[in-house]
């Protein structure tokens, strides 16, 4: 049983009043939309993307999905609020300033006990709960008090602060304490799962052995021990790797080079429209490259496509009006008669489109200012069979742990920055070719069935049911 605030498909009204579910976005839909894939029968409770009543259960490719109602108001508090205004910018080193309001937190407080009892209803006796990121991170604990009998499992899909900056946050033992309701909390990184240690050591006072938190019990209750480990999510590399033998992608691959007007080289980014993504500094560093005249705009085109995301949360206003008019005073300055400097994309698109693009670029930049993972990196990694194309990687994503053969680089230093695109638009193809042969080693051995593997096996240890109780 899956339990994430989005389920894998948004429900979208069409203009005749009729529902379409279209695939929601984000990368922790991505890994476990292909998780799933390969489960009999499992389960999936979250929220179906617009504010309302939740529709009845129902089946979508062999999976029973549990749809949750979100209020406009839970949406604007929980969602919005607490987990987009609070919870992200805190956790992604206050990139922008978290907002705080105590009527956020009752919101997340309400709208977590309504997916834990969601959960706890659809899940079968000794079943397994394995709950998603930071919208739910108090649902474990809630979700224990009903269901003794359950194995738990929490996975933060983004980074965990350092405990000076999670002390920030009001009602943060409660937090702690939501997530140890779990039996092994997962990380994407070794340096967040030492984070969450160190904020259970320092805040809770609890005793901390290594992985192990040993959680006091109350009353007669005995103590339990709670795993916390480093799990670094990944991809679903045989589904892309079809996908760039199909002769269909291949071909739109050839065709984005020719509607380009077969520049030399193409230089993508591929991220949702979000100020963790760096996208204003390499736009910078793109622009000044331009300017300076270290590259010709008739050599040359960016591609970026930009998800749109939580467009109603004010941070994320301000992002969009400052990238687009960036991109539109660039391509004012420097685009050749006919032909863009940078190509602006502000929508979704499928897997065979994004695929074909990852096969037409040569140089792929993520720039993240802080990123869980980013799964573009591994993505772009895996759709290069011919060994050809360079990764330029913010060491501030979870992937440079893994990807070491990427050309690393400080995205806040616009100058280092210049000169990483420089060096992968010039790199020789020996070179592209020995260290993309690195990279896929890495990610082939290591895709998301692997991942999924590895924290169900560990969470099969972890967790001890002390008794096997009958569900209410
Ligand atoms: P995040 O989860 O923060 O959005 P990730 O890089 O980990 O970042 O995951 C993003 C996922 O969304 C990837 O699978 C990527 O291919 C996909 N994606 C990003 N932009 C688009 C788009 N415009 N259309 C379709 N898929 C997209
Ligand atoms: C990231 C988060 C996910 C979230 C996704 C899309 O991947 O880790 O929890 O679902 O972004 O964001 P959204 O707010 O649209 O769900």
């Amino acid at each position: 049983m899956i339990v994430a605030n989005r389920l894998p498909v948004d429900a979208r009204t069409l203009p005749d009043g009729a529902t379409e579910w279209v695939t929601s976005p984000g990368g922790l839909v991505t890994a476990m939309e292909s998780v799933m894939r390969h489960v009999d029968s499992g389960a999936w409770v979250g929220w179906h993307g617009t504010a309302g009543e939740a529709p009845e259960p129902f089946a979508a490719d062999g999976m029973h999905l549990y749809p949750v109602a979100l209020s406009a108001e839970d949406v604007e508090k929980y969602y919005e609020g607490f987990s987009n205004g609070t919870l992200w910018p805190l956790y992604h080193d206050v990139i922008v300033d978290p907002e705080f309001h105590r009527a956020w937190w009752d919101a997340y407080v309400r709208v977590n006990r309504r997916f834990a009892q969601a959960a706890a209803a659809a899940t079968a006796p000794g079943g397994t709960i394995w709950v998603h990121d930071y919208q739910l991170q108090l649902a474990p604990e809630m979700i224990r008090a009903s269901r003794p009998d359950v194995r738990i499992g929490f996975f933060n899909h983004i980074p965990f602060p350092p405990v000076e900056l999670f002390s920030q946050l009001p009602k943060r033992n409660q937090v702690l304490r939501g997530l140890l309701g779990a039996d092994l909390v997962g990380f994407q990184r070794e340096s967040d799962a030492v984070n969450f240690l160190s904020a259970v050591r320092h805040l809770l006072g609890y005793q901390v052995d290594q992985y192990t938190a040993t959680v006091p019990g109350i009353g007669s209750e005995p103590a339990r021990q709670v795993v916390a480990k480093s799990f670094p999510i990944s991809i679903d590399t045989a589904a892309i790797s079809s996908l760039t033998e199909d002769p269909a992608v291949r071909e739109r691959a050839a065709e984005l080079r020719r509607e380009l007007g077969e520049p030399d080289k193409i230089v993508l980014g591929v991220d949702r429209l979000d100020y963790t993504k760096g996208i204003r500094h390499r736009l910078k560093a793109w622009g000044e490259l331009l300017r300076d005249g270290s590259i010709d705009p008739h050599d040359a085109v960016m591609i970026q496509v930009a998800t749109p995301s939580r467009e109603r949360v004010e941070a994320y206003r301000q992002l969009r009006d400052e990238v687009e008019l960036t991109v539109g005073r660039i391509n004012g300055d420097h685009a050749p008669i006919g032909r863009p400097a940078i190509s602006y994309l502000h929508r979704s698109f499928d897997r065979r489109d994004m695929t074909a693009l990852f096969m037409a670029a040569d140089v792929v930049l993520v720039t993240a200012l802080r990123d869980g993972m980013n799964l573009v990196a591994k993505e772009y990694v895996a759709s290069r069979p011919d060994l050809r194309g360079v990764l330029v990687l913010s060491e501030f994503a979870g992937a440079a742990d893994e990807l070491r053969a990427a050309i690393l680089v400080n995205p806040h230093d616009i100058d280092e920055l210049k000169t990483a695109i420089l060096q992968a638009l010039k790199m020789p193809e020996d070179e592209q070719e020995q260290a993309m042969l690195s990279l896929r080693r890495q990610v082939l051995d290591h895709d998301v069935q692997a991942w999924a593997h590895a924290f169900l096996g560990d969470l099969e240890s972890a967790g001890r049911p002390e008794e096997i109780a009958r569900p209410p």
